[in-house]
């Protein structure tokens, strides 16, 4: 490569930027970009792209190598009104100033990347320009542009320079070494990107594991202010435990150990490189509030947006990155969110990240911490996303009321002769759901009972309907479990007086086998929502749909006894269904009367 222009004329020399390019350039610095600071990232990617370049040419040319430690170096000057950027990359010559800058939508480095068809993937160099347009963002906060640059195999430099409508200049300059010099004259409205600690900030958001380090001076001085090597592009055996933590706190702005880290390459028809953590603690800020995955994503090292909804919200407590080089990105690299390839790494992230989980599930007590943070989470993904809803369910352990932390596998396993489905009780209350009457007749059959404290288990076991094959049903639910036989001539009685009096607040009242205990209970009819999921509605301002629940009696009660030989046991009605409601954490129905009534009979007594 030898340079065909020479230097004798040192007047500037004008020239007209090529067909409606004052237009173009207007929409790049006015429409393209939702975010003035990406002209940083363009910038920045620009000299990594030339110094990769570089290191790639001289691998077969060593006069070209580059110096060392190559750095990519910004300064700001407040005073002077501009932001300059340094690298030692290939550097351009005069032509290739007018040809690669002059001209919008020429990119230099993606005609490079056309010339290395014939080297081995591996062997190339990972270039990020393609679209010929990233180095006009510059205009978004510069009213003048300068360029100095001094092309590798050459000793001359050349100035750029332009106001960015319509016209440049291109004159000899000096440049001590190959490379290339942006200076930014800062327009008054972009001011505040004249504090160093504004320019960091921009640069580990979006170009925080570009290879090459940047450097910003500070006082006089060059100092990194990047992490450099992006991590998850590294062989997993060249990373220590040490590496992945710290990388993980950088990350997600935590304080402990990943109590997971998943770390892989997909090959094949779509490539890309996934690093994910899962907190080994709850994070700081309430995960209620925003659940929309943060993981980011980046294509070729650049940080391309954390608002990708790279997994689902189900997993959003999961931290990392993903990279890769397959996705269509448009102009402003800005992502096109339904692009197939973006669904098939969703896909291929959430398999994974369950696939972690079945493994580290084996282990109990790990998966016990992990479960109390996330478990609530996790289980939203059984109700919103019905082809992963029988996974997560079998990763999940659950209190019942034969032990701690038992998985609907180990229940099937227990399930005596003759029982059918996996039975639960949810509620509020941990204590109060292993007390409840609800319980009495599955401890006389020896049925075990899930018991589910969380506020989403009112949702989901209804909605997976069955594991295995076994119905997940509800305690507090008529099943057909314990339908009585003809009750004795005073109980029907009783329990027909009992359903006079209370009228719609019942759907019937019927003798049990259940209650060993307890006088009465509700029962939720089989073909609505259970007593828990009724409760939520009450609470939540909803209309209860649905039967009524029925009120079932224990014929074998003292009082249910004392009752059924009694002139008027309709007078007791509202008691004994008070009482129901009150042992299922509902108030009765009317407090002050509900006292009055209680008072009464034990006044009475
Ligand atoms: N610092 C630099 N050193 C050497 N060449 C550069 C430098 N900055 C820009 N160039 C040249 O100018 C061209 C145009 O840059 P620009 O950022 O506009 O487009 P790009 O990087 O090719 O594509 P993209 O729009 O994706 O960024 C580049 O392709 C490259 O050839
Ligand atoms: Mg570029």
């Amino acid at each position: 490569m030898t340079e065909t222009n020479t230097v004798e004329t040192a007047a500037p020399e004008t020239r007209d930027f090529g067909a409606e390019v004052g237009r173009l350039l207007d929409l790049v610095v006015h429409s393209l970009y939702s975010d003035r600071e990406i002209f940083l990232r363009e910038l920045v990617a620009n000299a990594a792209d030339a110094t990769d370049r570089r290191r790639f040419m001289a691998l077969s040319d060593e006069a070209l190598a580059l110096p060392e430690n190559p750095a990519i170096k910004i300064s700001v000057d407040k005073l002077g009104q501009t932001i300059t950027i340094a690298d030692s990359g290939t550097g351009m010559n005069k032509d290739e100033l007018a040809e690669h800058l002059g001209t919008i939508a020429r990119s230099g480095t993606s005609a490079f990347t056309a010339t290395l068809a014939n080297t081995k993937p591996e062997d190339r160099p990972n270039l990020i320009g393609q679209f010929g347009v990233g180095f006009y963002s510059a205009f978004m906060v510069a009213d003048e542009v300068e360029v100095i640059s001094r092309k590798v195999d050459s000793l001359h430099a050349w100035a750029w320079k332009s106001a960015g409508r319509g016209q440049y200049t291109l004159q000899p300059a000096e440049r001590e070494e190959a490379g290339t010099t942006i200076i930014l004259h800062i327009k008054p409205d972009a001011e505040d990107f004249l504090e160093p600690m504004r320019i960091e900030h921009v640069i580990r958001k979006w170009a925080d594991h570009i290879a090459i380090p940047i450097e910003l001076e500070r006082d006089g001085t060059f100092a990194a202010i990047t992490e450099g090597a992006a991590l998850w592009r590294k062989p997993k055996v060249d990373i220590s435990t040490q590496d992945y933590s710290e990388f993980y706190r950088h990350l997600g702005h935590m304080f402990d150990e990943p109590w997971a880290t998943i770390h892989w390459r997909a090959e094949g028809t779509l490539e890309f490189s996934a690093l994910l953590f899962i907190p080994s603690s709850k994070p700081f800020m309430a995960v209620e509030e925003n659940r929309d995955s943060k993981v980011r994503l980046h294509v070729k090292r650049m940080f391309i947006t954390d608002d990708a909804k790279l997994l689902p919200s189900w997993l959003s407590f999961v931290v990392g990155i993903v990279d890769t080089e397959d996705l269509p990105l448009n102009v402003s690299r800005e992502i096109l969110q339904s692009t197939p390839v973006l669904d098939k790494i969703r896909k291929a992230l959430v398999n994974r990240v369950l696939s972690e989980l079945k493994t580290k599930a084996k282990d109990a007590e790990a998966f016990k911490s992990f479960q109390e943070n996330f478990g609530v989470i996790l289980k939203e993904g059984i109700y919103e996303d019905t082809g992963h809803a029988a996974e997560i369910a079998g990763l999940l352990r659950f209190t019942s009321t034969k032990g701690e932390a038992t998985t609907l596998d180990e229940y099937i396993a227990r399930m005596p002769e003759g029982q059918e489905a996996i039975y639960y009780l949810a509620g509020a209350d941990a204590a109060a759901l292993k007390t409840s009457p609800q319980l009495e007749g599955f401890a006389t059959k020896g049925y075990e009972v899930l018991l589910l404290a969380d506020a989403i288990d009112a949702f989901w076991p209804a909605r997976l309907e069955s594991y295995k094959e076994k119905k997940l049903q509800s305690a507090s639910q008529a099943s057909g479990l314990f339908e009585a036989a003809e009750p004795a001539e005073d109980i029907a009685a009783l329990c027909t007086a009992l359903a006079a009096a209370l009228g719609a607040k019942v759907s019937a009242v019927v003798a049990s086998s259940r209650l060993s205990g307890s006088p009465a209970m509700l029962v939720a009819d089989k073909t609505g929502p259970d007593l828990a999921m009724q409760r939520l509605m009450r609470r939540a301002g909803r209309p209860v749909f649905g039967p009524a629940p029925r009120l079932e009696i224990n014929p074998a009660h003292g009082w249910i006894k004392a009752l059924a030989s009694q002139p008027e046991p309709e007078k007791q009605a509202e008691l004994l269904l008070d009482l129901a409601r009150l042992q299922e954490g509902d108030l009765p129905e009317n407090p002050a009367e509900f006292v009055k009534l209680i008072a009464a009979s034990l006044s009475k007594a």
